[in-house]
């Protein structure tokens, strides 16, 4: 890495800031505070767990419940899914890199006051049923955040075949208040009612109930409208084919140890990847990068 992993840095003239602390559970993490904005972020699964524009409420939902615990999921924040989305066989849940301590790489404090940072996922046992390849995370701390996810097939012969998900938690001021949209007119896979595919005929998603969407074909972008905290998140993205919209609605909250049972009315979850019939066939040498601009704007 390019600066001290202890301490305060900053580079000479700039404002952004870089503080690596011990956070909860005694997990080791970073404090970035830019002229704009400050965000956190978990070395475990390179976990970005929070990002707040100064005078807004924060961007990301982060659960009370959340568990802060070595090889454990952080509920909120920014989950990095990948090499697989949702169920595998024999297999945990979303794969492996969420729960990996992931290595700083570069800490890199820019002259106009935005902060990035580079993570490597290191070598795990759970990778060597992949074809061999490297994964990198950016995250750019400014009056947005941006991250992009870096995959590189280091076969010389074989395909790298890999789902990937920037599963986004944002926080709303009530579930029941928002709308979501950018989604009009795409086939979704329902998970709620089996995987049945379905098309979206709304103009802006409104939810009422447990909802759980794979979006196919998606590579626009979506916004959620918030008009209690009066603003607009919007989610931009490139190189990603999918996107998912969760919400666990009441019953599915309970189930949950690590979720308060009302915490449903104040998150949502709209993600960002390739998943399902849009994941990545990665040939040999190549590279695959998923980027994710979140931003807001007041909505008047
Ligand atoms: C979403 C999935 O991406 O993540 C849901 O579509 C899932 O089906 C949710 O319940 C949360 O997953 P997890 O493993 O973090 O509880």
């Amino acid at each position: 890495m390019t600066t001290s992993q202890s301490g305060t840095t900053a580079a000479p003239g700039a404002l952004g800031r870089v503080t690596f602390l011990d956070g909860q559970g005694e997990l080791p993490m970073l404090e970035i505070s830019t002229p704009w904005s400050s965000a956190a972020i978990y070395l475990q699964g390179a976990h970005v767990t929070q990002f707040k524009k100064k005078d807004e409420p924060p961007m990301l939902f982060l659960s009370q419940c959340s568990r802060f615990v070595e090889g454990q999921p952080i509920r909120g924040g920014i989950p990095v899914v990948f090499p697989w989305f949702g169920q595998r066989e024999g297999l945990g849940q979303h794969g492996f890199a969420r729960v990996k301590t992931w290595d700083l790489k570069e800490v890199a404090p820019a002259p106009d006051g935005s902060v990035s940072v580079r993570f490597r996922l290191p070598a795990c046992p759970e990778a060597s049923d992949f074809t061999p390849f490297t994964a990198d995370y950016l995250v750019t701390v400014s009056q947005s955040l941006t991250l992009q996810l870096v995959i590189t097939n280091q076969s010389n012969d074989a395909e790298f075949t890999f789902e990937n998900c920037l599963h986004s938690y944002f926080e709303v001021s009530d579930i029941t208040a928002i709308s979501v949209s950018g989604l009009n007119g795409l086939n979704y896979l329902d998970k709620v009612a089996h995987f049945v595919e379905q098309t979206e005929t709304n103009e802006t998603l409104r939810i009422a109930s447990e909802v759980d969407r794979v979006y196919q074909n998606a590579t626009g972008t979506v916004e959620i409208l918030d008009p209690r905290f009066g603003r607009i998140i919007r989610i931009e993205k490139h190189g990603s084919a999918s996107t998912v919209v969760w919400n666990p609605w009441t019953a599915k909250s309970r189930q949950m140890p690590d979720f308060g049972d009302e915490e449903f009315e104040r998150m949502i979850c709209v993600e960002a990847g390739n998943v399902a019939s849009n994941s990545i066939s990665l040939p040999p040498g190549a590279t695959s990068t998923l980027t994710v601009k979140l931003a807001t704007e007041t909505l008047t």
